[in-house]
Parts: structure tokens; C-alpha cells; sequence
């Protein structure tokens, strides 16, 4: 190839590169258009403007600034984005935020706080339930929403009689349906506790 064939064929190259780059920052500015939502957490409405893509753990972290909700994964393995929508424990990682305009969001800060804390909170802190602490809003919020689906009579993988509507809470039940709730620090025997005191008033 002669030098002006290679240098026709480069400037045909980088042309066509930048047509593709513009191609692609227009397809990305159309689907980032931003859609404005009113969320409901904590008992407080909420206005904001979300990329439709986001996810209620960003908007909850990154739009309004509530970050006791933490992210572990990103991915709905590890249980530390657990908020109540609801009253229903969800992995806020693998929700998007426009689909809960109507909802009724609990994050740990809704829960209670320093002075007045929810009796699971306390429980927590009385049986040393936590160690690096990055797990815990999503632990709590979790017992939390599981304490209720238990109230209500909903059998786990290890429940003995499923037809029973009464469930005894025994450390088994806990491991099982908290199992979604990775702790790095392996603070389990006291969460299991701290979920126990909540249950039956009396540890492990
Ligand atoms: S951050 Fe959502 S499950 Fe891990
Ligand atoms: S207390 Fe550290 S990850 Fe659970």
C-alpha cells in the first residue's frame, strides 16, 4: 500500500470511530432521561429526579442522602441493602426506584434512632449483635420484616409443620430465614441472639 493509500485508509478509519462515539453518547444522553418521582420514606415524601435506571438502593444512598442503607454486592446476594417496603423486607439493590412511587419505604434510619431506638435496634445493641457495623441497618431491617412474616404464620425451609400458623422462633428458624444476610465479621451468634430476645425474651 502506498503512503497516501495508508493515509486515506486511517482517516477513513478515525472518521468512521468518531461517527460510532457520537452515535453512542447520543443513545446514552436519550437513556439517561431523568423522570421525576416522589418517594415515601421514613413517613416523609420525598421529590426527586432519578435516571429511570436507578436503583432504590442509589436513590435512597445517593439522592436523598440516607445512607444507613448499605451496599455490599450490588448484586441481591448479601442482604446489606435490606430495607421494608411495605412492611416487606426487599433488596433495595434490585429494585428501581420508580417502581415504588406508591410505597411505603422503611430504611434503619425510619426505624428508630439514638435515644429512641425499635426494640430490634436495642436488641442488637444489648446482645452485641454487630462488630464493623456494615451489615447491621441491613440485618435489622431484615429481623425486622421476618418477625412479622412469622407473626403472620409463614412456614420456612426447616419449619417441622407447615400447617401450623403458630412458629416457634428456635435458632434454627433465625439461621434459616435470615441466611440472606451476609455478615463478614461472623457476629452471628449474637444477631441470632439479639433476634431471640426479640422473640421469645430471652437469649439463646
Ligand atoms: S447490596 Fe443488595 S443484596 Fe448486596
Ligand atoms: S458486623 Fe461486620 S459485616 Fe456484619
Amino acid at each position: 500500500m502506498s503512503e497516501s493509500d495508508s493515509r486515506a485508509t486511517w482517516a477513513a478509519s478515525a472518521s468512521l470511530a468518531g461517527g460510532i462515539s457520537t452515535e453512542v453518547e447520543r443513545g446514552r444522553d436519550e437513556l439517561a432521561a431523568l423522570l421525576a418521582i416522589t418517594l415515601n420514606v421514613n413517613g416523609r415524601l420525598w421529590h426527586l429526579e432519578v435516571d429511570t435506571r436507578t436503583s432504590l438502593l442509589d436513590a435512597l444512598r445517593e439522592h436523598l442522602r440516607l445512607t444507613g442503607t448499605k451496599k455490599g454486592c450490588d448484586h441481591g446476594q448479601c442482604g446489606a441493602c435490606t430495607v421494608l417496603v411495605n412492611g416487606r423486607r426487599i433488596n433495595s439493590c434490585l429494585a428501581l426506584a420508580v417502581m415504588h412511587e406508591d410505597d411505603e419505604i422503611v430504611t434503619i434510619e425510619g426505624l428508630g434512632e439514638p435515644g429512641d431506638l425499635h426494640p430490634v435496634q436495642a436488641a442488637f445493641v444489648e446482645c452485641d449483635g454487630f462488630q464493623c457495623g456494615y451489615c447491621t441497618p441491613g440485618q435489622i431491617c431484615s429481623a425486622v420484616g421476618m418477625l412479622t412474616e412469622v407473626a403472620a404464620g409463614w412456614p420456612s425451609h426447616v419449619t417441622a409443620d407447615v400447617s401450623s400458623r403458630q412458629i416457634t422462633l428456635s435458632g434454627e428458624e433465625i439461621r434459616e430465614r435470615m441466611s440472606g444476610n451476609i455478615c463478614r465479621c461472623a457476629a452471628y451468634p449474637n444477631i441470632v441472639a439479639a433476634i431471640r430476645v426479640i422473640a421469645q425474651g430471652a437469649p439463646e
